[in-house]
Formats: C-alpha cells, structure tokens, sequence
C-alpha cells in the first residue's frame, strides 16, 4: 500500500542539494515503483499540483503532476526547449507554506523524461503544466519559487 510521506520545508538543507539522475536499471524495480507510488499519493494527500522528490527528503530527479486524466511521474526530467516569451503567475509550495508570490516562467517548454516503464518520452507543454514542471525541476537544482518570486506574501498562520 502506498503511504503519506512527510513534507520536508525550507530551510531545509535537502531543499538545497542538487538531485542525482536516476539510473534508468533502477527504475522497474519493486522499490523505486513504490517510492514513485508514495509520491504521487503524497502529492494527492496534500493537495499539492506537483511535487519533487527532495521535498520529501530524497535527492533524486524525479517529479510528479497531477493532471485531469491523471497523475504524470517523470523521471529525470529535461527542458529541451524553451519559448522566448515568459508570463507571470502566482506560485505557492508545500515546502514553503503559507507563502505565496508572482513569478516569471517560460509560457512553452518541450521536455524529455522516463516514464515510470524507462521509457523514453517528450512533452510539450504550455500555461499552468509548463508552469509546474518548471518549478518542480528547480526543486531537483536546490532552487524555490521564492528564490525568483516578486511580491512575496505570507498568510497568517
Ligand atoms: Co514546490
């Protein structure tokens, strides 16, 4: 059964790391499908968008993203392209709770990851997805939203 893991928050020093890529040998093996299963029930648990592993205190690439038709886990995710114009959004995080600010982020991204079979896949995405993958592939880099955020607001307690 996959359980709830603890959210780790700033300033956390594992925030702070840079992840290691995984190796794709690794990734059908019985306990890294059921780290990744966590993870998205995690995410879902505590209503989160996205998640990156650091935040809950591993320091390996992988990231989640709840979507309509699902949850979507990529594997050592990559940004391959990103379009010249940016927009600014509201960003929050799990690991920064009660605090929320505008940040720049590119408008459309292609990316390549694994999929949680190894393989090999791309994506292109835009608006609020490009948005996420963007701000949980700065968690793998030791890097939070309001490191680049204008703005900054925290909600009382
Ligand atoms: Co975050």
């Amino acid at each position: 059964m996959p359980k709830i893991l603890d959210i780790i928050t700033n300033p956390d020093p594992i925030l702070r790391k840079i992840s290691k890529e995984i190796d794709s040998k690794n990734i059908k093996s019985r306990g890294f499908q059921s780290f990744c299963k966590d993870l998205i029930l995690t995410m879902q648990k505590k209503d989160g968008i996205g998640l990156a592993s650091p935040q809950i205190g591993k320091n390996i690439r992988i990231i989640v993203i709840s979507q309509k038709d699902g949850p979507l886990c990529m594997i050592n995710p990559k940004i391959t392209k990103k379009s010249w114009a940016k927009e600014i959004a509201e960003e929050g995080c799990l690991s920064v709770p009660f605090t929320f600010g505008d940040v720049k982020r590119h408008k459309k991204i292609n990316c390549l990851y694994l999929d949680l079979g190894g393989e090999k896949k791309r994506l292109k995405a835009e608006g609020l997805l490009s948005r996420i993958i963007q701000h949980e592939i700065d968690h793998l880099n030791g890097i939070l939203f309001i490191d680049k955020a204008d703005n900054i607001k925290e909600e009382e307690k």
